[in-house]
């Protein structure tokens, strides 16, 4: 269809499943085992009822805030996903593109497609990106990739806590080995370093990784460290103990631990007990997983996240219509931010807080 047709994040989905490579869509789409925490992270959402305020002015919205001290016209942002050639021959700087027309902030994955240095050469001047960082066994090669990323002008270190293995994703195991995937790609280089990449993952993060290497990424970083995987409340405390600069509440879209809990349900605990603590100003908390609709980050964000990530959809996206597709779902996502705002009576992000939402029936099935 023509991209006039598409009316909100799902569509995306829809016309992505049907005309995408078989393999792209299932290594993209897939969670894994039974995909009960994928399903989860979505329908959370629907659990939580908005508080709508009435009479209030709401001639004027502004959707813009602040991501670790950068400016960004929206409360959401691209999130890491590995692999963007599998979904469009020029692969993640597709979404760098259309992040910079819409003010968007984008995180760029360790297992890019493209080079780290092609994704930062894409964006303009004014545009923020972060690093997602697999952390690497050999601790030479991370210094390395983590300094370079600091000389580029990256404004957010990223370290994925939740991936010491690869969950299994049966969907994708079962259309075909990742690693025969060369075809997709196109040839040369890019095709040999996917494969590598894929087949990679778990052999080359350290599954050492624990609470005291926190230290070492200080000492060798000035960037904002933020823990990216954080799945309980008691963990989230952790975090502030260490003195991170903030965390991601997420399960990696339910690809990892199957029935890890929705980060939803884990924020909507958490907030509280950091507020009654006074650790709320601390570290930043974000949050991403199964956020397809505008409702979906205003909920996030009255309970207490800074920001939103979101992955599939921007692969979608990006996979079906390139650049225009992806500033097509920023747009799309901004005007039902607006509306959604109107009808909820808040013209800020500052201003939503939790007396804008119902989570009474959030822990019941
Ligand atoms: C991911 N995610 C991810 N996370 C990460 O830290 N490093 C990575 O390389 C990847 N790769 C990746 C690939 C694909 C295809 C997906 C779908 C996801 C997890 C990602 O950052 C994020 O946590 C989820 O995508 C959020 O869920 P939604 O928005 O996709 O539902």
């Amino acid at each position: 269809p023509d991209l006039g047709q598409i009316y909100n994040l799902n569509d995306f989905e829809f016309v992505a499943r049907h005309t995408m490579e078989k393999v792209a869509w299932a290594y993209y789409s897939s969670g894994s085992d039974d995909e009960i925490t994928l399903r989860e992270n979505h329908l959370s959402y629907h659990r939580i009822y908005f508080k709508p305020r009435i009479m209030v002015d709401v001639t004027n919205i502004d959707l813009s805030t602040t991501m670790l001290g950068c400016k960004t016209s929206v409360p959401f942002y691209i999130t890491a996903t590995a692999l963007g050639k599998l979904g469009h021959p020029e692969g993640e700087v597709v979404l760098t593109k259309a992040a910079a027309k819409e003010g968007v902030i984008q995180m760029i994955p360790t297992l890019a497609s493209c080079s780290f240095d092609e994704i930062v050469d894409a964006a303009t001047d004014e545009q923020t990106q972060f690093l997602q960082l697999y952390v690497n066994a050999d601790r030479e090669i991370c210094q390395k990739i983590v300094q370079h990323a600091e000389h580029r002008g990256i404004k957010g270190l990223f370290i994925t806590v939740d991936a010491p293995q690869l969950g299994r994703r049966e969907k994708d195991m079962r259309s075909k080995d990742i690693a025969d995937l060369s075809h997709v790609q196109g040839e040369g280089d890019d095709a040999d370093r996917s494969q590598g990449a894929a087949r990679a993952i778990s052999s080359f993060i350290d599954t050492g990784l624990n609470w005291k290497d926190i230290a070492w990424f200080r000492s060798i970083t000035k960037m904002p460290i933020i823990l990216k995987g954080v799945q309980t409340v008691e963990d989230s405390l952790k975090a502030v103990e260490h003195e991170v600069d903030g965390i991601v509440l997420s399960n990696h879209g339910g690809r990892q631990l199957e029935f890890s809990p929705p980060p939803i349900q884990v924020l909507a605990e958490l907030m509280p007990i950091l507020r009654e603590r006074k650790l709320d100003t601390k570290m930043e908390v974000y949050i991403d997983g199964g956020v397809r609709r505008a409702s979906d980050v205003l909920k996030a964000i009255a309970l207490g996240a800074k920001g939103v990530g979101i992955g599939r959809p921007f692969l979608y996206a990006m996979s079906t219509y390139g650049v225009d597709g992806v500033v097509r779902a920023f747009q799309i996502l901004k005007d039902e931010m607006i509306m959604n705002m109107r009808l909820l009576g808040a013209t800020t992000m500052d201003q939503l807080n939790e007396n804008f939402v119902d989570v009474r029936s959030l822990n019941r099935y």
